[in-house]
């Protein structure tokens, strides 16, 4: 099966352990297991469950425990309506190959994580773009998606908060499109990786899967949770659609590890700590970019409204690649991922999730590399 390569995690690869500021990161800056177990308001001693351990495959579609959960960060969801996956990046994966043939057609909102064009196109599916603009601040052109939705589309796929604009849709939105798939008997999939630290108020925005029996969310551990090592993620949708993908998923998953499933139960459990740790972070982070956006001349964007990353237009006679090789090579030695690497030439993705240390040192080292760039 032939499949585009993936840009975002080339360039990752490429860099991501070279640099000495990760201004790419899109993870909310990582906890050590130590700090999980504060956060979770736990001693080290907890640890000792993980000794007498068993290290079998475990639940194969997840624990009880962590399938509940999962199901509390939902307004109507069950354990029954989850199913647990290696990562977004699995769900994601398994919710198309469950869904998806050759000929159907599919609608996504870019730009977007390129899953969600790159492999509905790898299994033979017509994928209509429904582009964000920057002339609109990133916001969604709603009657050109419901447009794009037809009888016989098969999926429509959004990121909520969106990756890379920081774009969000909020619950009338989502709404909208919700009953447009109904009625046109579309699956609505809605890749909510974000959800939890948006900029304002409480920081989590409505999932489509409490809004639609046509809907299904995908999450994960690694952004908002700040917990990528775990390498866990799930699918939060009616049960229909979960055992089809269970049909795929056995090919592929069996189960999780066991250490992980019960560590991102601690997690899940003591879910607001962990997100409230990392809402103060985002919006920190975002009042120090913002600040260096206003007296930085050379650079322009639409601020984002949640997530961890968005992006920003450079002014410099060079492609996003060579702009981004130049500030990662060089003196600073500072990550962007070049918009190249997203389908959004002239642009940098920079992600603001990260410590704010790193972040602090980091900008100005973006401005004395602009300086040699004038
Ligand atoms: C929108 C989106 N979905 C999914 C993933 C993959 O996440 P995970 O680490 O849970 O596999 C990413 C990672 O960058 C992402 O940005």
């Amino acid at each position: 099966m032939q499949i585009a390569p993936f840009g975002v995690e080339q360039w990752m690869n490429e860099y991501e352990t070279r640099c000495r500021h990760n201004l790419a990161e899109t993870c909310c800056d990582s906890i050590t297991v130590e700090e999980l177990l504060q956060l979770s308001d736990q001693s080290p001693e907890h640890l000792h469950e993980l000794l007498g351990m068993r290290l079998t495959y475990g639940a194969i579609e997840g624990s009880d425990r962590l399938r509940l959960a999962i199901a509390a960060l939902y307004e109507h969801q069950t354990g029954k309506n989850t199913l647990v996956t290696h990562g977004a990046i699995g769900a994601n994966q398994l919710v198309y190959l469950a869904l998806v043939e050759p000929g159907d057609h599919v609608v996504s909102v870019v730009p977007s994580y390129q899953q969600h064009t790159s492999i509905p196109e790898s299994l033979g599916a017509n994928v209509t773009r429904v582009p964000l603009r920057e002339e609109h601040g990133w916001q969604l052109d709603i009657d050109k998606l419901v447009a794009a939705i037809t009888p016989g589309t098969k999926v429509v796929s959004l990121t909520n908060p969106n990756n890379p604009t920081g774009a969000l849709l909020e619950r009338p939105t989502l709404q909208t499109i919700a009953d447009a798939c109904e009625r046109a008997g579309a699956w609505l999939l809605c890749d909510e990786v974000y959800r939890g630290i948006d900029q304002q108020g409480s920081g989590t925005t409505v999932s489509v899967v409490d809004l639609s029996d046509r809907a299904i969310a995908v999450g994960s551990m690694s952004k908002a949770f700040s917990l990528a090592g775990l390498r866990l993620g799930w699918i939060a949708g009616p049960a229909g659609l979960l055992h089809d993908v269970t049909i795929h998923r056995d090919y592929n998953t069996i189960s999780v590890g066991m250490i992980d499933d019960h560590l991102a139960s601690l997690a899940l459990e003591n879910a607001e700590a962990i997100l409230g740790r990392n809402r103060a972070l985002v919006r920190a982070n975002l009042d120090t970019l913002a600040a260096w956006v206003d007296t930085e001349s050379r650079v322009l964007w639409t601020r984002p409204q949640g997530g961890t990353v968005t992006l920003l237009r450079y002014d410099a006679d060079l492609t996003s690649r060579e702009f981004c090789v130049g500030l990662v090579e060089g003196a600073g030695s500072v990550m962007f991922t070049p918009g190249s690497a997203l389908g959004m030439e002239g642009f940098v993705r920079v992600g603001f999730g990260n410590n704010s240390e790193v972040f602090d040192a980091g900008l100005p080292l973006v401005t004395e590399y602009l300086d040699t760039l004038s």
